[in-house]
């Protein structure tokens, strides 16, 4: 597999779309130690400073219709949850579809961009944003209520390198599963690391806002919420609140 490390880049998803023009075979890794203008889902920012975070891209060529993408989002949480797991014996939990927390607080963040046509991805491009060793006082002040990493957690620095490696062998053995066995393995672990299952939620949709209860994933990785009237709701791009 070919993995690109930078120093800095404006975001490793740019780099990849164009790696992808260019026709990077899938497992392409793009990592860099700083983002000028890292992104977040829903046009948000990520905040992407240098040496402290893991800032990173990978391209898959899944040979698969598109409306399995949120299956792939869904394997690369559980993933980090696992690999932050082996490195901390910390357990974090993963809001839907793919915020993953240490105490209630963003510890990583996942985006996934896809191109396609009518009936098979061609490419698929996750970003995976680790906060590892940064402070509190390196926030920004509005991020600090919502924001943390793996060190404030811990209560020490990790080896960035140590768990990019871990992390990309849980990937490989994760996918891998999924080529072989389909989504059924990964939807059972995802589950069990899922905050808001049972769950009274409210998803924010751009279309508006459906509250209910979670009742979990569909085989394609759709969130499915029963309103008070008993209707299920299918909800395929979200923000969560609990
Ligand atoms: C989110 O929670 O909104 C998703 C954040 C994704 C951040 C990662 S960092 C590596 C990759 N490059 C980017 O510009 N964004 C993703």
């Amino acid at each position: 597999r070919h993995i690109h490390s930078e120093d800095v880049v404006d975001s490793t998803q740019k780099v990849a779309h164009r790696l992808v023009f260019e026709g990077a075979s899938e497992g392409t890794i793009i990592i860099a130690e700083e983002q000028l203008s890292g992104r977040g889902r829903m046009d948000r920012k990520w905040h992407s400073p240098k040496y402290t975070g893991i800032w990173m891209s990978v391209i898959l060529r899944p040979n698969l219709p598109p409306a399995k993408a949120p299956q792939l989002t869904l394997i690369t949480a559980v993933a980090v949850v696992q690999a932050i797991e082996e490195m901390t014996g910390m357990t974090p939990e993963i809001k839907w579809p793919n915020d993953i927390l240490l105490n209630g607080k963003k510890v990583t963040g996942i985006l996934t961009e896809m191109q396609a046509d009518a009936d098979r991805i061609q490419s698929i491009i996750i970003g995976i944003g680790i906060n590892v060793n940064q402070q509190l006082e390196d926030y920004p002040e509005e991020l600090r209520p919502i924001a943390t990493s793996l060190a404030i957690e811990y209560g020490k620095k990790l080896e960035r390198a140590e768990l990019i490696k871990v992390l990309l062998v849980k990937l490989e053995k994760l996918y891998s599963l999924y080529l072989d066995q389909g989504f059924y393995p990964i939807k059972l672990l995802w589950e069990s690391y899922a905050i808001s299952i049972g769950k009274n939620i409210t998803a924010r949709t751009i279309t508006g806002s459906i509250s209910g209860q979670a009742l979990g994933i569909t085989d394609d990785g759709v969130l499915m919420i029963e309103d008070s009237h008993g209707i299920v709701h299918h909800v395929y791009s979200a923000d969560i609140e609990l």
